[in-house]
């Protein structure tokens, strides 16, 4: 394995395509079109495909349209409707197709599978494949069986992007990872992004896909311990917001990824944690320590529905219930794996009545109404969201919460409770105005 702190930020411009314009492949295509490289971006939905041509954005990312706009007046990005057109003539092309979760915790291969068999017979002689999509421990191989062609190498070249800092994370990220069991196309893929400055890793494929799964996993179970410590916390009466300055400031522990919450969710976390554990099994090892993290997450959502429940007077049968936050994150419209999505569900099927608000979220009527949201009373500002209810629940960090005018709030509500399973209020700030408050791991 090579360290290398790149330097130079020259970079000598290639033809890439990039197969996929959803959270990975379109901060990726922008990044390398801002860096200059010549990029075409396939996207197979029509209406997304027209969308961006239009510069109109399918998903919600800070800046994303900016750098978008950048690369195409630029003339470095254009998009393309079929990735055999977009691969043809490119001497790297990115896979960043979605690997959704099996039935059994491991990742569903077949859309990178297609997309390696659609391009194959067609890509330049001598050209790079470069897995940016979240594979197993081995995919790299069998990508290459997929092509079966001896001139092509198949890269494994994992993402970091957190969505709602994707922009930020692509143009600045912590390192750049590369794994090959050829080692001159591992470097010519690090070398597309020496622009970015970033520390560069070279290794073998299979530590490549491994280090993707770890750094989840490691996040997840970083997550689990810090919500199960506020867990504790409230048992003995200590402040979490306090203890984890104490554990922050020692260096090798720091103060990212220490946020308490209901639980960890997202497309990523959940998924990758799922598949590091079903490698494990697979591989026969016993790694407990993981499922316990897992586990731990569970838990956390019971928590905190039992929180609500208790803030009801100990059921919400019949109750209405006010939810704000329904992403999995603040600054993203996603809400796939959202624990505060699955929180607003399970107060529902306990019988509450639940009026939800979430800035990403309209209100639609009818067949119009997305299948994750059926049940849900949908409702266009917080204030509107909490009219009539027992409790509000704050379970998305969306900073507008913070702002808010409470003493309105407590006259709308029919009893002024708050259960901020985001620790976003000020305790102090809500009593004075007359709430009951709750949070996590603080009185
Ligand atoms: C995650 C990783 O952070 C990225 O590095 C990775 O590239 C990405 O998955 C991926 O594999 O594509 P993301 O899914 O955008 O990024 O979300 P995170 O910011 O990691 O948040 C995950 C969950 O943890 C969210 O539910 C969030 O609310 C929760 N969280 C995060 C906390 O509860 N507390 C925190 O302090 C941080």
């Amino acid at each position: 394995m090579t360290n290398i702190a790149s330097r130079d930020r020259r970079v000598a411009p290639r033809a890439v395509a990039v197969i996929g314009a959803g959270y990975v492949g379109l901060p990726t295509a922008a990044t390398l079109a801002h860096f200059g490289h010549r990029v075409v971006l396939a996207e197979r939905d029509p209406g997304r495909l027209e969308a961006l041509r239009a510069g109109r954005m399918p998903i919600v990312e800070a800046g994303l349209a900016e750098l978008v706009a950048d690369g195409v007046v630029a003339g470095n990005l254009r998009f393309e409707g079929s990735a055999v057109d977009a691969a043809r003539g490119a001497e790297f092309v990115f896979l960043c197709v979605a690997t959704p979760q099996g039935d059994d915790g491991s990742a569903d291969l077949s859309y990178v599978e297609q997309a390696a068999k659609e391009i194959g017979p067609q890509l330049a002689r001598g050209a790079v494949v470069v897995n940016k999509s979240t594979v197993p421990v081995g995919s790299a191989t069998l990508v290459e069986q997929v092509i079966g062609r001896p001139d092509i190498s198949v890269v494994s070249n994992p993402e970091f992007l957190r969505e709602g800092s994707a922009v930020s994370d692509s143009l600045h990220p912590d390192r750049i990872i590369v794994g090959a069991d050829d080692p001159k196309a591992a470097a010519d893929v690090g070398a597309l992004f020496s622009g970015t400055g970033a520390p560069l890793i070279v290794t073998d494929a299979t530590t490549s896909e491994t280090i993707k799964y770890a750094s989840n996993a490691f996040l997840a179970t970083k997550l689990s311990f810090v919500n199960a410590l506020a867990g504790l916390c409230e048992e003995v009466g200590a402040d979490v917001r306090d203890v984890l300055l104490g554990l922050g400031y020692d260096k090798r522990i720091g103060f990212e990824f220490l946020q308490p919450g209901p639980g960890w969710g997202g497309s990523c976390l959940p998924k990758d944690t799922r598949a590091l554990l079903h490698i494990a099994q697979k591989a026969g090892y016993d790694f407990s320590l993981l499922a316990g993290a897992i586990a731990s997450n569970e838990q956390q959502l019971a928590r905190v529905v039992a929180k609500v429940e208790t803030a009801c007077g100990g059921s919400v049968q019949g109750v209405t219930v006010s939810v704000w936050g329904l992403t999995f994150k603040a600054n993203t419209d996603d809400r796939r794996d959202s624990p505060a999505l699955e929180v607003a569900r399970r107060l529902v099927t306990l019988g509450a009545t639940v009026r939800a608000f979430d800035p990403t979220v309209a209100a639609v009527e009818g067949d119009a109404v997305p299948a994750d949201l059926a049940g849900l009373d949908i409702c266009s500002d917080p204030y509107e969201a909490a009219t009539g209810a027992a409790a509000v629940a704050v379970l998305t960090e969306w900073d507008e919460f913070r702002w808010l005018d409470l003493a309105r709030l407590a006259r709308l509500m029919a009893t002024p409770r708050i259960v901020d399973a985001r620790n976003l209020l000020d305790p102090a700030a809500v009593r004075r105005i007359g709430f009951e408050y709750d949070a996590i791991g603080r009185q």
